[in-house]
C-alpha cells in the first residue's frame, strides 16, 4: 500500500516538474509571432504577442474573463465561445462543458494558447469587469487562523458589486511564487461602502496566496484586484431564508446580510456559522448589530470541537447537524451556502432531502 502512495506521489510530482518545464519551455522557444485578438465582431480587437494563454493575454488587455481558480482550470468560469482560431478542445475543458457548449465552440480561456488569430464572443458584461489599484489600510487577525484585510480603493476610487460577489486578488512574485497568482476572495464588507472593502482571508498551510497575505503583506502596500464576478448574490423574494458559512465562508453572507438592513429587507433568516471552537467565531459584534436591525434574523453559532474553556452551550457538531435539527420542511426555504466544499455538498444533499428545491440553493464553494 505504501509502495503504491509513494509510486502516485512520485508521478504526480513529475507530471507538476514536467508541466513546469514545458510551461518555462513555451514562454523561452516558443514563437507564434503576432496574433490578432478579435472580440464581439470588432467590439475590440487588438494584436499581442502569441504563445501565451488566453485569460491571461486577454487580462493584460483589461479583459477580464472570470475566474476563480487562478487559472488552474479547475473551477470552470473562464468560458469563452472561440468562433476561429483556438485549436482543438482540450481533455481538461470537456468536463466543464455540456453538449450545447461543446456545439458553440466554448473553452475555457485558462486553458487555450494562443498559436494564432482567434475570434472570441463574450458577454458584454464582461467589459465592466474592472482592475482597481487599491492600498492596504487594515490588516487585522480575526481568529488565530483568519485575516481581515481592509482595502482602500485608489483607482478606480470606487467599486459597484453585488454583495455576496468576489473579487482576485493578485499575488504578486515574491519568494513563495515566482510569477504573480490570481486567487478569489468574496467581500465581506457592505455595497454602500464603495470605496473600500474588506475580505476576511483563511491560511491554508503552504498556500500560495494565503501565506503572502499572512505572512509577507504589509499595511501601507498596494494591491490589484480585479472584478466583481460571481453569481453568489440575494435573490429577490419573500421566502424565508437560510444560511450556512462555514469559516470565512461567512464574508458573503455578512455582506449580504449588511445590504438587507440597508435595504430594509425584513425576510425571516437563520445563519449558521460553524467553526470549531469559540476562538475561531469572529465578527460577533457585527452579526448582533445586524440582528438589532433585522428582527428576523436569528442566529446560530455551532462548533465542532469546542474546548472545555469555552464552557460551550450552544449547539455542537458539523454546521450541517445544526441545520438538520432546526429545518423540518424545507419547501418554502431559499438557501444560501458559502465556505468549505465538503459542507457545502452535505448541505444540498441535506436541504433537498427536506424539500428545498435545488433551483433556491444558491452557493459558493471555497475551493
Ligand atoms: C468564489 C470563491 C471565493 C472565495 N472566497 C474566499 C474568501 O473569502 N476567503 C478565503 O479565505 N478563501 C476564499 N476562497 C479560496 C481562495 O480563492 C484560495 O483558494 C485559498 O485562499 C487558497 O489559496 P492559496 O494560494 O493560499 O493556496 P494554494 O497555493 O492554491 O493551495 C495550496 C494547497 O492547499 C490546498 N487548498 C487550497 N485551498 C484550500 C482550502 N481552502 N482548505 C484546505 N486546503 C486548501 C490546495 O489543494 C493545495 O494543495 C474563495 C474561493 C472561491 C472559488
Ligand atoms: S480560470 Fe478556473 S478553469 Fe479557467
Amino acid at each position: 500500500m505504501m509502495t503504491l502512495v509513494l509510486g502516485l506521489l512520485s508521478i504526480s510530482g513529475l507530471c507538476a516538474v514536467l508541466a513546469l518545464l514545458l510551461e518555462a519551455a513555451y514562454a523561452v522557444f516558443a514563437d507564434y509571432g503576432p496574433c490578432r485578438i478579435t472580440i464581439n465582431e470588432g467590439a475590440k480587437e487588438f494584436t499581442v504577442k502569441g504563445g501565451g494563454r488566453l485569460l491571461g493575454t486577454l487580462m493584460d488587455q483589461g479583459v477580464f474573463i472570470p475566474s476563480a481558480c487562478g487559472g488552474r482550470g479547475s473551477c470552470g468560469l473562464c468560458k469563452v465561445t472561440v468562433l476561429q482560431g483556438g485549436g482543438p478542445i482540450l481533455p481538461t475543458e470537456t468536463p466543464y462543458m455540456n453538449d450545447e457548449e461543446l456545439r458553440r465552440g466554448t473553452r475555457l480561456s485558462c486553458q487555450v494558447r494562443l498559436r494564432g488569430d482567434v475570434q472570441l464572443q463574450i458577454p458584454e458584461a464582461f467589459f465592466l469587469i474592472k482592475e482597481f489599484r487599491t492600498q492596504v489600510v487594515g490588516l487585522k487577525p480575526l481568529t488565530p487562523s483568519i485575516k481581515e484585510v481592509h482595502l482602500k480603493l485608489i483607482e478606480p476610487q470606487e467599486i459597484v458589486f453585488k454583495p455576496g460577489q468576489f473579487i482576485q486578488f493578485q499575488v504578486p512574485e515574491y519568494e513563495g511564487s515566482s510569477e504573480p497568482v490570481y486567487r478569489a476572495y468574496s467581500i465581506a464588507s457592505p455595497a454602500s461602502l464603495k470605496t473600500e472593502i474588506k475580505l476576511v482571508i483563511t491560511r491554508v498551510e503552504r498556500g500560495i496566496a494565503t501565506t503572502y497575505i499572512h505572512d509577507f503583506l504589509k499595511e501601507g502596500d498596494e494591491v490589484l484586484i480585479n472584478g466583481p464576478y460571481g453569481d453568489f448574490y440575494l435573490r429577490h423574494s419573500n421566502r424565508p431564508m437560510v444560511m450556512i458559512g462555514t469559516g470565512s465562508g461567512l464574508a458573503p453572507l455578512l455582506s449580504i446580510l449588511f445590504q438587507m438592513a440597508d435595504e430594509h429587507i425584513d425576510r425571516p433568516c437563520t445563519l449558521y456559522f460553524g467553526v470549531r471552537s469559540r476562538q475561531d467565531l469572529f465578527y460577533q459584534e457585527e452579526i448582533h448589530q445586524l440582528m438589532g436591525m433585522l428582527p428576523r434574523l436569528r442566529y446560530v453559532p455551532v462548533l465542532s470541537q469546542p474546548l472545555a474553556e469555552d464552557h460551550w452551550d450552544g449547539e455542537t457538531g458539523y454546521v450541517t447537524d445544526a441545520v438538520a435539527r432546526g429545518v423540518s420542511d424545507g419547501s418554502q426555504l431559499e438557501a444560501y451556502l458559502c465556505g468549505n466544499p465538503l459542507m457545502i455538498n452535505a448541505a444540498v444533499k441535506l436541504l433537498t432531502e427536506r424539500g428545498v428545491s435545488e433551483d433556491r440553493i444558491f452557493f459558493d464553494k471555497f475551493g
